[in-house]
């Protein structure tokens, strides 16, 4: 059985105040067996993090990073530097990044390299908006999004990244992938890692993200493929945060 890891994405929210306000709140209510967690805060927060949470049962990392190692790049931030704040995840290729930014496949492949390659963990997002769920594309959308960071970074890749199937409309809308909707796609995601390399892709934790809450997440972790959660809304109030953690059960 894989480990379960459920990861909040702050999105672009907080303070220092609010920061250390979370983060004392999930702190207290941890669990000493608690399933794998972390935290993903905007940039300035992440030496925060490293301050508060260093050597406790919760990670760290970013919600983006740049493709490139150093250099001419105003304001971009390289992994080397999220290394440097004790980050152990990046997640790449959010659907925001994606739709806001206009992050291609191929970019987001480079930028999970430049992870990688700081020796940190890129977790890969990808996911269908409504209308290519509606015209049956679900499978060919995330499909190519994976193919790109496959073909990119090869085999020996597979099982050193976290991906998360995220579908576009069930972000921040209230609307949950039912667990075997979310299940199916899971499971096409696995079969393609195991095509790419069998020994990795059953190491591969593959998160399910978008409306996630203490209420539908334990039904959502018991898919034989949904191995955690990438949290949004819920990952702000500790509360719901820890709610997500207990129903991910106990740390294996
Ligand atoms: P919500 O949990 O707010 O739907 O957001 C999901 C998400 O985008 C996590 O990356």
């Amino acid at each position: 059985m894989r480990p379960k890891l459920v990861v909040g994405n702050w999105k672009m929210n907080g303070s220092r105040e609010f920061t250390a306000s979370l983060l004392s709140g999930i702190l207290e209510g941890l669990d000493g067996n608690a399933a794998a967690c972390a935290v993903c805060v905007p940039f300035p927060y992440l030496y925060q993090c490293e301050q508060l949470l260093a050597g406790s049962a919760i990670a760290w990392g970013a919600q983006d990073v740049s493709c490139q190692p150093s250099g001419a790049y105003t304001g971009e931030v390289c992994a080397a530097m999220l290394a440097e704040f004790g980050c152990r995840y990046v997640i790449v290729g959010h659907s925001e990044r994606r739709a806001y930014h206009g992050e291609s496949n191929e970019l987001v492949a480079r930028k999970a390299g430049a992870v990688l390659a700081a020796g940190l963990t890129p977790i890969v997002c990808v996911g269908e908006t409504l209308a290519q769920r509606e015209a049956g594309e679900t499978a060919a959308v995330v499909g190519a999004q994976l193919d790109a960071v496959l073909e990119l970074l090869g085999k020996d890749a597979v099982g050193r990244f976290v991906l998360s199937y995220e579908p576009v409309w069930a972000i921040g809308s209230g609307k949950t992938a039912t667990p075997a909707m979310a299940q199916e796609v899971h499971a096409q995601l696995r079969a393609q890692l195991r095509a790419c390399n069998a020994e990795g892709a059953e190491k591969v934790q593959i998160l399910y993200g978008g409306s996630m809450k203490p209420e539908n997440a334990g039904d959502l972790m018991a898919q034989p493929d949904i191995d955690g959660g990438l949290i949004g809304g819920a990952a702000l109030k500790a509360a719901d945060f820890l709610g997500i953690i207990r129903a991910a059960g106990p740390r294996i």
